[in-house]
């Protein structure tokens, strides 16, 4: 399978639109070398197909569908390679370009959650709001193991797993978790076997997580922070990044920890990083210290094969 990060920043991309932390004012004045990066989002498709799956719908959409040449097949008048979007919750960064894909003939197809399609529904009425425009054709991931595939990309197998993590600020139930709030998901090509685990939102890693991560042979997992008190901290803000279902990269039981558990021939890739990072900057301690455990910092546009 072919895997292209559109985006690799958490909410509000890198620099943030108002925001003069270290990392965000020294990557607009160059004083810090970091590359910008819109909000979270990868495409995926299985070798020798055009179409893919988009995981995840950033409000920046656009400009990555400009800047990724893959996305515009140019087949026929109109056309895509996003065969489907599936989404990994319904938080603002993931769901709401759905809104920037309405111009289309038919129904946009979108797999999601059950809980995600009610908070689409009611708490942010994205889809209610969508069907005045294409509409959608929702159909929903299975929570309990089974694997399932996208219409138009049979050469991927897809698993997803239910994560603990946070359901979007605006969800009725913000501070009581369900099941499918958030997901990981298993991308396997059916033709070389190869497999991905992504999970750009993971608040702890529990043995159903820990098993996913080491059954595949790369993991693209939270890099949000690098602490748990890193926004405060900074004075940015009073949220910690548990509290906001996110695992900090540093520390005891942190994702480093985690990851360095992995068996050793895993790919190692963190996503969904918040500009206060201090993994942003290149030449940071805590950037070199993530290559020494081999760990990867996704930037936009990177692309690999799997
Ligand atoms: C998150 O991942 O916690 C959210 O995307 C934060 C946000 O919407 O700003
Ligand atoms: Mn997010
Ligand atoms: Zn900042």
């Amino acid at each position: 399978m072919r895997v292209t990060v559109l985006g690799s920043a958490a909410g509000g991309g890198f620099p943030q639109w108002n925001c003069n932390c270290r990392n965000c004012a020294g990557v607009r004045t160059g004083t810090v070398r970091a590359k910008p990066r819109t909000q979270s989002s990868i495409f995926v498709r299985p070798d020798g197909s055009a179409d893919g799956v988009l995981f995840n719908a950033s409000p920046d959409v656009l400009e990555q569908i400009r800047s990724s040449a893959v996305l515009q097949p140019a087949r026929q008048l109109r056309d895509t390679a996003i065969a489907a979007v599936l989404l990994m919750d319904g938080q603002i960064d993931h769901a709401t370009g759905l809104f920037m894909l309405r111009e289309r003939g038919s129904p946009l197809p979108l797999w999601c959650t059950a809980p995600v399609e009610e908070d689409l529904t009611q708490g942010n009425p994205v889809l209610r709001v969508l069907s005045h425009y294409c509409g959608v054709a929702c159909q929903r991931i299975p929570l309990d193991g089974t694997s399932f595939e996208v219409a138009g990309v049979p050469g991927l197998r897809l698993r997803a797993l239910p994560l603990s993590s946070k359901a979007a600020p605006y969800s009725p139930h913000r501070d009581q978790p369900v099941p499918g709030d958030n997901i990981g998901i298993t991308i396997t090509d059916r033709s070389s076997g190869r497999s991905l685990f992504y999970a750009p939102g993971l608040g702890a890693v529990d043995p159903a997580t820990f098993d996913a991560m080491a059954s595949a042979d790369a993991v693209m997992v939270d890099g949000t922070f690098w602490t748990d008190d890193e926004m405060p901290r900074l004075g940015v803000g009073s949220k910690r990044a548990r509290e906001i279902g996110h695992l900090p990269q540093s520390g005891p039981g942190g994702m480093i920890e985690w990851l360095a558990r992995l068996p050793a021939h895993t790919r190692r890739m963190l996503i969904h990083i918040n500009n206060t990072n201090p993994i942003l900057d290149e030449d940071s301690p805590e950037r070199a210290a993530l290559a020494r455990e081999r760990i990867a910092v996704c930037e936009d546009a990177m692309e690999f094969q799997l």
